[in-house]
């Protein structure tokens, strides 16, 4: 007996279903367009083509420079990428890094792998009962040491949207790096220009939002260049 036509899917967090526009989109890149966008021959000119016009478009969506979108396979390595590149590039200034209590483990997760392996100090900050970041208790976290601030903008288990372009501006005025994992934000809430976040980095993931598995971008503010890992 197949079960399939009974089911009524409810957890669009989780995942959704591939848009069939966007499966058309793709179908050429499983088939005749399979070069490596660095090669110098025409094979690999006409990959990068369009690995260009897809920067090109991501860039028009977000309202910012093509430089800066950076392609990933998805929200835990934007996330990670985020996290472990400042990090990185940012280690020399101080070693205290700020988060939620309730991010995703693709955060979570960097934050205890640094604080665990590499020495650094994290300061966990709760929520209310609506699962809300006080921006009181950011300011007062704020050293002179800290280098990195992440927070998510919706929560993928409860929805709480954080007031992230506020957060954002007590970093900005603090001069500290701020990340936002948006992978549960994007295609639920208005959206106009990457601006509104008024962050140094955010995660993207293409899945939460009838993209495919496997796709995700890191936005990153120049002129923020983090070191590779
Ligand atoms: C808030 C949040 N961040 C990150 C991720 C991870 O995204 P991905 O499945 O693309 O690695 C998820 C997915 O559940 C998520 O809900």
């Amino acid at each position: 007996m197949d079960l399939m036509p009974r089911t009524i899917y409810f957890d669009y967090n989780a995942t959704t279903p591939l848009d069939p526009a966007v499966r058309e989109a793709m179908l050429p890149f499983l088939g005749e367009i399979w070069g490596n966008p660095s090669s110098v021959h025409h094979v690999g000119r006409r990959a990068r083509a369009l690995l260009d016009d897809a920067r090109e478009r991501a860039s028009k969506i977000f309202d910012c420079k093509p430089s800066e979108v950076v392609f990933s396979c998805g929200g835990t390595e934007s996330n990670n990428l985020a996290i472990f590149s400042t990090t990185q590039l940012l280690k020399p200034k101080g070693r205290h890094l700020i988060t939620s209590a309730i991010e995703h483990h693709a955060v979570l997760n960097c934050f205890d792998c640094l604080e665990k392996k590499e020495g650094f100090e994290v300061t966990r900050l709760p929520v209310d009962s609506e699962g809300l970041v006080s921006v009181d208790d950011l300011k007062k976290a704020i050293r002179q040491v800290s280098i990195l601030v992440s927070i998510m903008a919706a929560n993928n288990e409860i929805g709480t949207i954080q007031p992230v372009a506020e957060l954002a501006a007590v970093c900005r005025e603090r001069v500290v790096v701020f990340h936002s994992d948006a992978a549960q934000w994007f295609g639920k809430e208005p959206f106009k220009a990457i601006d509104q976040f008024n962050a140094d980095l955010v995660s993207v993931c293409a899945h939460k939002f009838h993209g495919p598995k496997g796709a995700g971008l890191l936005f990153i503010r120049s002129p923020l260049h983090p070191d590779p890992v």
